[in-house]
């Protein structure tokens, strides 16, 4: 049943005020949202687009723990990071708030106390650690002990990150207070639980009937939920940082913030719509659709849902385009190890080509599956696709018009049956790109809108005006006449991908405001219409610039690695007489050559005070051979001989494995007589 929607509620998850944003966030959750919001107001539709921090969670009193500031600091920090982030980048919300302000305080605790009173909540006891030095019970992230499955030290309350295995805190061996240092005790606390499983009844039904539109993998994760059967969740924590409970008896309480975080869509509509944000929320003519990432899914198809439903009078979401996750340079991006590209970084290093990102990331939109950003693809899309087919398209027609025509708009005269199935051709754009956006498949639409560009980039190489301009110039007039109208369109259907270069171009273009509406007409620009100047729409990327991210990329992974470092155990004794056994001597290389046709193996001439050997050794991608000839060398003497691609290696040399399998040769450290023992 196809509802009728007279406006749109976007909303895109609510970034944690703990860190930056970065590439990930972008792809995943923020373009495609902004994509879709701009997509929206062009057509004329009423939209309104609602973002903001979220600022309460156990992580961040640990971050203002650790820097020694308070957790209001933290978050004041972040949250003015991250907003000028996506201001940045155009992200074009209507309003962009936080859930420390005054009206989410209200609205979250009047939700919470709605339910309460409604009788929506089960209350439960329950046993938890209580750290008695500090006075405090403890988050499970703040107890740390040993994981009872791979006994590692240090493991957390809810994770152990060793061995990757989910815990809950009462399983850690000799569990330690990260607060005081001290050892918890287990205390008896009370906390209010909204009751899933009594809801799993309507949201099953609800998602899997109702909603059989929504994305396989949002799908895929809301039936195994199902499938497990849905449980309780309690939705207070003993904290004091967040909203306390505005309950009786609830002191040293507060909203767990899973809770209050999605109501911060709510409470930033009513900031900025005081007196007219309940028909966004509570008009079922209103279409609410979630932006997220996939470890959202659980908390937007189901909890809210099942809050918002408790509570009554409010709408339900009738999609949540959910994303898989993107990587960097293949591997996982991660806060805690540096590895992502962060926006605020970005926008100094790349001043000006926010739109070359946000063409990348939707180009490799982790969409149906996870998806990978590299450096080299991004300088690829740049220079082969922005650069060589949009870029070089516009300049030239541009160009050619202030050339031939003063910059005029020229008469459009005979159209040719090829003039015709070009214009035929992107008139089909419109439709095409309408269709893939309303399915939230923004890197297929936006695709489609490069398709126009390409049509233009080929249809001027085909009519070659430049030439024909000496022989027939009534020609050169329609084709500058239809490949300007293309340009023109050009600038409408990139507005939702590219809003700063669809600026740019209109500017170029001495153009006013898009209307998606007349996307595909062949009259967007009229007969002597004055064009702006012509500029460069993008620029080559350098390898310089690209390489330079690459570099930087290889510290941060050398450091990493680095620090994940830790020695092998040692292996069991041996008997000191099987010691005594081994012939290790010095030699010196007097001949070092590579092995033909074999990549690691080096051939070894040794002097070693007796009748000199051959050694073949497997370091040849560790060592040029001539950085060894002169060097002293130490090696295993008595080991019986061996061939090796067709040598006869007499020993074996002796290198270190640094951690990162790098192999480095053991000399000693002053120089000593070829055949010296090493004992
Ligand atoms: N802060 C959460 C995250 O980054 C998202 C919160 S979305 C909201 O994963 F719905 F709770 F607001
Ligand atoms: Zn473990």
């Amino acid at each position: 049943m196809e509802k009728k929607y007279n406006r749109t509620l976007i909303t895109a998850a609510l970034p944690y005020a703990n860190g930056g944003v970065h590439i990930g966030h972008l792809a995943g959750v923020y373009v495609p949202a902004d994509i879709y919001a701009r997509y929206l107001r062009l057509r004329g539709q009423e939209v309104l687009f609602v973002c903001g921090s979220d600022e309460h969670g156990v992580p961040i009193t640990i971050r203002a723990r650790k820097e020694g500031c308070t957790p209001q600091d933290v978050v004041d920090r972040y949250h003015a990071m991250i907003k000028s982030s996506f201001e940045g980048f155009g992200i074009s919300f209507d309003i962009y708030s936080r859930t420390t302000s005054e009206t989410h305080r209200e609205v979250a605790s009047d939700f919470f106390r709605r339910l309460y009173e409604k009788g929506e909540f089960v209350e439960k006891e329950s046993e938890q650690y209580y750290d008695e030095e500090a006075g405090t019970f403890l988050a499970d992230r703040y107890i740390t002990g040993e994981c009872p499955h791979c006994h590692a030290e240090g493991a957390y309350g809810d994770q152990c990150e060793k061995c990757g295995t989910a815990l809950s805190p009462t399983e850690l061996i000799n569990p330690k207070s990260a607060v005081s240092g001290s050892k918890p005790v287990l205390r008896k606390t009370k906390h209010w639980y909204l009751p899933l499983d009594r809801h799993q009844q309507w949201l099953e039904p609800w998602i899997t009937q109702e909603h059989k539109e929504w994305r396989p993998n949002v799908m895929g994760q809301c039936k195994s939920w199902f499938d497990m059967g849905l449980q309780p969740r309690a939705v207070s924590r003993d904290l004091d940082w967040g909203i306390p409970v505005p309950v009786e008896g609830a002191e040293g309480k507060v909203l767990y913030v899973w809770f209050d975080a999605p109501i911060g869509y709510i409470s930033n509509t009513k900031e900025l719509l005081p007196d007219t944000w309940e028909k966004w929320w509570k008009q079922d003519d209103t279409r609410l659709v979630h932006f997220i990432g996939k470890d959202n899914i659980v908390f937007h198809c189901i909890v809210f849902p099942a809050m918002l439903k408790a509570e009554g009078s409010y709408i339900l979401p009738d999609n949540v385009p959910a994303n898989e996750f993107l990587n960097l340079e293949d591997d996982k991006i991660s806060t805690s190890r540096n590895w992502a590209i962060w926006l605020h970084e970005y926008l100094e290093d790349f001043p000006g080509k926010q739109d070359v990102l946000r063409y990348v990331l939707t180009a490799n939109a982790p969409e149906t599956k996870d998806n990978n950003f590299t450096w080299k693809d991004f300088q690829a899309r740049n220079n082969n696709e922005l650069v060589a087919v949009y870029g070089n398209f516009v300049n030239r027609a541009l160009v050619l018009t202030h050339k031939y025509y003063d910059g005029q708009v020229p008469a459009c005269g005979e159209l040719t049956d090829y003039d015709r199935t070009v214009i035929g051709e992107f008139k089909g754009v419109k439709a095409e790109v309408e269709r893939l956006i309303e399915a939230f498949r923004f890197r297929d639409a936006q695709k489609e809108a490069m398709n126009l560009a390409r049509i233009g980039n080929k249809y001027l190489a085909d009519s070659e005006p430049w030439k024909v301009v000496k022989t027939d110039p009534d020609r050169v007039r329609t084709v500058l006449y239809v490949a300007l109208q293309l340009v023109a369109n050009l600038s409408v259907a990139f507005e939702p991908f590219l809003p700063f270069s669809s600026e740019r171009l209109r500017g170029m273009l001495n153009m006013e405001r898009p209307d998606w509406n007349r996307l595909g007409a062949t009259d967007l620009l009229y007969e002597g219409h004055r064009l702006g100047k012509a500029e460069l729409l993008f620029e080559k990327i350098e390898d310089t610039a690209v390489e330079a991210q690459l570099t930087r990329l290889a510290e941060i992974r050398k450091a990493n690695e680095a620090a994940a470092y830790k020695a092998r155990p040692v292996r069991a004794d041996i008997a000191f007489e099987d010691f005594e056994k081994l012939d290790i001597r010095v030699g010196t290389v007097l001949e070092c050559e590579r092995v033909p046709k074999a990549d690691k193996l080096l051939r070894f001439l040794i002097a070693d005070g007796l009748e000199n050997r051959t050694i073949v050794s497997g370091i040849a991608r560790h060592y040029k051979p001539e950085e060894l000839v002169g060097r002293q060398i130490c090696f295993i003497a008595n080991l019986p001989p061996r061939k090796l691609r067709g040598i006869e290696s007499q020993g074996m040399i002796l290198s270190a494995e640094n951690f990162d399998g790098g192999l480095s040769v053991i000399t000693p450290d002053r120089e000593v007589k070829p055949g010296s023992e090493v004992k």
